[in-house]
């Protein structure tokens, strides 16, 4: 059997996150995932989901005082410690925020910024990615006569989609997306959903905190339940929805706190 086991491209063991030294947001987590799998990080607010995909590319330690303990492997190396990069990290393990973030440039500039911070310099290659990005990210067709126009004039799902396209130009195997939804539309929302599934599509491992349960349901085929710091149910998103395990996670489905 464990012959069979395919690498996972990240995995948390004993996962841990305090934020003033002493007492732990984060009890000890033990998730791993797969390439082209999504997997929905869904609990109530505060539960510690944006404080555990944080983990996932060292952003945590931007927070002064909070420490992360245990192993965070990335294709099975241990990430979680002084010495990794985490410019480099972050190329390859995107994320995405819950309020649009682009930088006060062009809509091109936008997407080649971290490309050309990582030494792309070739015009073909740069108007490539340029494309690519932000078709896969379904915003070519709106942006693609106004390239050279700011982004901070894009509407704000148009901005959300500019930024998955900025994240996606760093062809990452990971994207975590943080409530990537939660300040758009319904059409919008769908555009970013339907990107989602693409991600996945082309292998790339996605992890979603999300407040929205037909969302999780629509995008994910694994769903980890947080609850007051520690992860309580992971499993395939219909099974866990059907027949939750844990009464907590039962409430919270039904509406009963969250
Ligand atoms: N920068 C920080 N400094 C101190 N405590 C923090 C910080 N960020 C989060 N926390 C605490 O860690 C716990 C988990 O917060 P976190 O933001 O991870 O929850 P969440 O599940 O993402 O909630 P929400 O659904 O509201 O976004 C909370 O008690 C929160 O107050
Ligand atoms: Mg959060």
């Amino acid at each position: 059997m464990s012959d069979d086991r395919v690498t996972p491209v990240l995995e948390t063991r004993g996962c841990t996150v305090s934020y003033d030294l002493t007492h732990e947001a984060l009890h000890p987590v033990d998730l791993s995932f797969e390439q082209g799998g999504t997997t929905a990080l869904i609990g109530p607010s505060g539960c510690g989901k944006s404080t555990f995909l944080r983990c996932l590319n060292l952003m945590n330690r931007e927070i002064p005082r909070c420490r992360v303990g245990g192993d965070i492997l990335y294709h099975g190396e241990n990430v979680n410690s002084t010495d990794v990069d985490t410019f480099e990290l972050r190329k390859s393990i995107g994320m995405v925020f819950q309020q649009p973030t682009p930088f006060r440039k062009s809509i091109r500039e936008n997407v080649l910024f971290a490309p050309k911070r990582h030494g792309v310099t070739d015009k073909a290659v740069l108007d490539e990615l340029l494309e690519t990005s932000l078709r896969r990210a379904a915003i070519w067709d709106e942006v693609k006569d106004k390239l050279s126009r700011s982004a901070l004039a894009l509407s704000g799902g148009q901005q959300q989609r500019l930024c998955i396209a900025r994240t996606l130009a760093m062809r990452p195997d990971v994207v975590l997306l943080d409530e990537p939804c939660s300040a758009l539309d319904p059409i919008s929302t769908f555009s970013v959903e339907e990107t989602i599934r693409d991600m996945a599509a082309d292998g790339i491992c996605v992890v979603i905190v999300t407040h929205n349960m037909e969302q999780a349901a629509r995008v994910s085929d694994r769903t980890a339940f947080f609850y007051m710091g520690q992860m309580v149910e992971c499993g395939p998103t219909e099974r866990l929805f059907a027949s939750p395990a844990d009464s907590r996670l039962e409430d919270y489905l039904t509406g009963r706190f969250g």
